[in-house]
This record gives structure tokens, sequence and C-alpha cells, in this order.
């Protein structure tokens, strides 16, 4: 943790995953005073009471990172990534001068995380982008992306030499020694003291009023701010009350974003294009006249399908209000009619698929498009991009020209045949050596062993992305209880819905999709998570633990690690709702907590017992 260490000298080989002890959640979002005034009528009466305090901070648009010490030395940071898993950033973190390698009083807790966004400064944006201009490297669109782009470089002397920042805005988790502050703006002005970089404008306020007057007087002066900003966060201040009004599904009951209205602009449309995507869809997206929306410069937008274009009377050559908020993609609002000419022209959507020349339909009650042609190439092309993408099977090697090339040569029909490919077949390809080719296929091995989670995604289910393929591996465990499973089970899941339920039965209830499932199987894919093979599996289901104090053969988080692997629920505090405390030495006022609360307390020992001892039929 030496001050004048802290950039490390080896580039990384990529990131390691991490997971997440306590998920990092999102927050639900208020567009007005009504629906900011809603959720404090919510939050009363819940809590019984409309006189609860609330922090009011901004919301920074950054990268959401969690920070963890041990004994007071920064030891880990990882990026929030899908709330459960992110990715191990620690080396480009340390070269953020604000994070402190070291707390400033070593009188901390023996292991906390605290939480906070990074960015990129806004005065320092426009001077790095005419820097990479002048040496003819590619410009960032916007500091979000820039900030995004410099935690996720595998050589933190490059991370090291862009001017990143830190407002770190809550505490993780603390476990092991002492009393903590008992509500949220204490706890900041704490980390404040432990030397965090906490920013100044957080105001605890007492009523819905003032809380909108804080939201009215920072909407005013947003622009001055030198980094990016797209609404204020309330929090309820008491951490007792945030403990009682508790999450639904990924959000804090406790806890809402009231939002900034969207920046806009006006371009011209200029065309109207279509994709393929890799469910067959043909896609219509907007080619802009390239346009600056609140500091991103947009050239594309989507416009979703038919029926969107029609709703707006959207036509080639019109002049259109862009809007953007956040992190989503731009959008076109409306059509400023009375600047027509008479020359614009009306979209139609063709008849045949851009790519394969097969008939284009729309099934009836649909307002997707699709191509007819099951095998259309081009579907196959995306879902082949998709299946080797990093968050899928991270096949390195196959770029979407090899992709495109395998499929033009009859050597890929579906994702699936990757996995029988011929090495003198590959060879005889455009621009694939001797070196490349045995480098693809040692990647396509490789491959086998990825978690089932990414398998599930890699095969391309609609609605299937990272979280919903962890919630079903964790739940499933092998693809064939998946396969089996009917809409009610999978509805029982939490945070998985009745659109999930029905794409998920309905992709594998198709042949096609079974043999691929089949093919994979047979060519050696682990389609299974090990932990599969234990029948003691869901042991834990339904029960809340609290681990706390100095163990002695395991750490805490092979403990916690273990609890959740079983189906278990670990949490930071003690409540009625908690089944166990497994307690060590020292463990404070947690188990306080646990004897006033009637709680089970059990050791290492102990726990070992429960887990060994209902395993047992
Ligand atoms: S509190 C459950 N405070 O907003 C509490 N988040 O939509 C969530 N964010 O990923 C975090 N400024 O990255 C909190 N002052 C602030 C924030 C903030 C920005 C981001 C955060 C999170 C996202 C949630």
């Amino acid at each position: 943790d030496s001050p004048t260490q802290r950039v490390g000298a080896e580039p990384a080989k990529g990131f390691a995953e991490v997971q997440h002890p306590r998920p990092m959640l999102s927050l639900g979002n208020a567009f007005d005073d009504d629906e900011f005034m809603a959720w404090h009528n919510r939050v009363a009466n819940l809590l019984e009471r409309e006189d609860f305090d609330m922090v009011c901070e901004l919301k920074f648009d950054g990268l959401a990172v969690a920070l963890t010490y041990e004994n007071g030395v920064f030891v880990r940071g990882a990026t929030r990534g899908n709330g459960l898993t992110g990715e191990d950033v620690t080396q480009n973190l340390r070269t953020i001068k604000s994070i402190p390698l070291r707390t400033l009083t070593g009188k901390v807790p023996e292991r906390f995380e605290v939480r906070g966004e990074v960015y990129f400064p806004k005065s320092e944006f426009q001077k790095f982008n005419e820097e990479r201009a002048a040496q003819g490297q590619p410009t960032y669109a916007n500091p979000r992306n820039t900030a995004a782009g410099s935690l996720r470089q595998l050589d933190s002397r490059m991370t090291a030499e862009r001017p990143l920042d830190i407002f770190i805005y809550s505490l993780g988790y603390a476990d092991g020694n002492g009393a903590m502050p008992d509500n949220h703006a204490d706890t900041l002005a704490y980390l404040k003291g432990l030397g965090f970089r906490i920013n100044p404008n957080v105001k605890l306020t007492h009523t819905p009023e003032e809380t909108i007057d804080y939201y009215r007087t920072w909407l005013e002066k947003v622009e001055s701010l030198d980094y990016g900003c797209d609404g204020i966060v309330i929090k309820v201040n008491r951490l007792d009350y945030q403990q009682h009004l508790g999450y639904v599904g990924r959000e804090p009951r406790w806890a809402i974003a009231y939002k900034f209205p969207a920046t806009q602009s006006i371009t011209q449309l200029l065309d109207i294009g279509v994709s393929v995507g890799r469910t067959g869809s043909i896609n219509p997206y907007a080619i802009l006249e390239p346009v600056d929306v609140g500091g991103a410069t947009v050239k594309q937008a989507t416009l979703h399908n038919e029926d969107y274009i029609r709703s707006k009377d959207l036509r080639i050559g019109d002049w259109v209000v862009i809007e953007r908020a956040g992190e989503v993609i731009p959008q076109v609002v409306s059509v400023i009619t009375n600047r027509r000419t008479g020359a614009e022209k009306e979209f139609v959507m063709p008849t045949t698929c851009p790519n394969c020349g097969e008939p284009v339909v729309r099934p009836e009650g649909e307002a997707a498009s699709y191509c007819v042609n099951a095998a259309c190439p081009e579907q196959l092309v995306r879902l082949l991009e998709h299946f080797v993408s990093k968050g899928a099977m991270d096949i390195e090697g196959m770029g979407e020209k090899q992709g495109q090339a395998l499929i033009e040569q009859g050597m890929v029909k579906d994702v699936a045949d990757l996995y029988y490919l011929d090495k003198d077949e590959l060879l005889k390809l455009d621009r694939m050596a001797e070196k490349s080719v045995s480098n693809l296929l040692e990647a396509i091995e490789n491959s086998k062993i990825r978690p089932l989670a990414r398998v599930l995604v890699a095969l391309g289910v609609r609605h299937v992305g990272s979280e919903v393929g962890e919630l079903l591996a964790r739940h499933f465990s092998t693809i064939d209880a998946l396969m089996k499973a009917t809409e009610e089970e999978l509805t029982s899941i939490p945070s998985i819905g009745p659109k999930i339920a029905e794409t998920v039965v309905a992709y594998f209830s198709k042949e096609s999709n079974q043999n691929v499932v089949e093919k994979l199987r047979a060519a050696g894919v682990r389609l299974a998570d090990e932990a599969a093979a234990q029948p003691v599996e869901q042991l834990l289901s339904g029960m809340r633990f609290v681990v706390t104090g100095r163990l002695h053969n395991f750490s805490r988080s092979q403990i916690e690690g273990r609890i959740k692997e079983l189906g278990g629920a670990v949490s930071g505090s003690v409540s009625r709702k908690t089944n166990y405390v497994v307690a060590g030495e020292d463990a404070g006022s947690k188990l306080a907590d646990a004897q006033s609360l009637n709680v089970e307390v059990i050791d290492e020992e102990g726990f070992l017992e429960l887990v060994t001892q209902s395993s047992k039929p």
C-alpha cells in the first residue's frame, strides 16, 4: 500500500470475476414531483410515520465500483458487472489518487466494503479527446464511456495516465469491530473521516418540500459541475428504517433516483436502415445527421419496429427530436412537421430479407417482422457473434469476418458446429494461417468448461442475459433440469417473470434447439455446474444467515459462499428474519443483536453439522 507504488508494472491478462458478497442493486426512478411524492407516501405508509429524514445526494453518471478493505488496507476493487458478479479491476483503481490505499485511522472494521462512482472529469474530457485525435486514435463519445474504457485497460499504466476520480456514496457492508453509525448521513461523515472522497453536496432534509427544493437547485446548477450528473438520489436516513423497508426485486424501497429531464437535440433523419437480429427480427433504425446530444455524438437511433415508425408518422428526410437519457439507446421522440418540404419519403418495410432475400413476415399480434428463413446466414452470423462474445463462451479469434466465412463455406450451420471444426478445412479459409487456426481451435476447446450460466447466455434465448443466466444456472444447476422446467416452475424463481418463462420454455421445446444442446453435449461442452453433483444442493434455501466474528478453519467469505451455494441468503445485519448467526471470536454487536432477538447462534462446527446433518434424507 505504499503511496508511491500505485501503478503495477505488468499488464494484466484479463480481469478475474468477483462475486459481490452483497448484490449491487439498482434504483427505482421518479421523473416528476408526483412520482417522488408517491414514493414518499409509500415509505411513510410502511414506516407508519411521515417525519422521516432523507439524505439527498447527486446522482453521478459514471461507473459503480465496490472497494474492499481488510484491516484498513485496500485489497480489492470490482466493477458492478451485472450486480451479482463484477470484474476485479483492483490494479486500475489503485491508480486513482483519491482512493486511499490505507484508511486514515487504523481503528476500522476488520473487513468492509465501500461503494462509489468512478468518473472522468468533464474539464479533462475534451483535452483528452483532442490529444487522441492528434495521435490518430479514435475519440470517445462521452466522459462516461471514457471512464469505463479507462477502468478496463489491461495495462494499469494506461489507466494511471487518465485523470479518473471517484465519489464514495455508501458503505456496502462492515464485518467485526465495534459500533458503526446508525444512519446514512453519519456513515458518510464516518467514511470521510477514514479518508474517502465524499461529494460535498450531500444534504439532510426533513420534509418532502425540502427535498424537492434540493432537486430544483441542482437542476439549475447541474451544468456547472465538473462531472456528469443525471439527477439526485434520495435515501431514507435511518438504517433501521432502511432495513424495515427492504427491497422489491433489485431495487431498495428506501431509496429512489429523481432524474433530471433527458437531453434533447434536433437533427435530420437521413435514412432508415434495417438490420437482422439474432432471432431473425428485422430491426429498423434511424440513420441521422450526426448531432451532439448532451455531450455525446449521436448518429443512429433505434426505431424498434414498423408500428413505432407509423405512430410517429416518421418520414425519411424529416427533422426530428432526438433524446438521450443516461445510458439508454438514443430515441426519436417526435417529428417537427412544420419543417417538411414535401420531399420526405415514407418508409416501407422490406418484403424480403436484406440479407438472404427470403420473405419477411409479420406474425399476427406481433410488432416485429421476421425473416422466415431459420437458416438465414445473417441471423446465424449475429448469433455466432453473440455465442463467442466475452459474456458468453468467450472464444477469442472468432471475429465477424471469420464467422461469416465459416457460414458461407457451410462449415457452420448452427453454433454447436464450432466444436466440430476441422483443422485442414479451416486452413483453406482466407486469412487463416497455421498459427491463427491453432489459436482458434484452442480457444474453442477451452470454452468447453464455461459455467452453465454462460452457456445459457450464449444460446441466445431472448431475455436471457448474464443476470437471468446466472439465476437459471443457480436454480437448476444442469441444462437438463432447465429443459424440463415448466413456466410455473420458472416463475417461482424470484426475478423471473412470465415473459422470460415463456420464451425459455418455447426455446427448449423446439427440436432444432434441442439438437444444438445435444451436439454441444456430445462435443464435451459442460452443461452442468459442479455443485450439481451434490444432492445437498438447495439445502439452505429460504434460510437467512449472518456470519460474524473471527473464524478458525474457514474465512467468513468461504462460509458465506457455502451458504449461497446451498441456496441460503447472507445478510449483513441481524433481524427477526435471520435463522442463524454463525459467530466466531469477538463477534461483537451482531452477537448481541442475535441474543436480544432470540436468533439461534452457532459456531463453525455447528454450521458444519447443520449442513451435513440435514443432508441426510
Ligand atoms: S446508491 C441501492 N448513490 O446509480 C442503492 N447510487 O441506479 C444504489 N449512483 O449503480 C446505490 N450516484 O452507480 C447511489 N449518490 C448515489 C449515486 C448512485 C450514482 C448510481 C450507482 C448505481 C446506480 C443505481
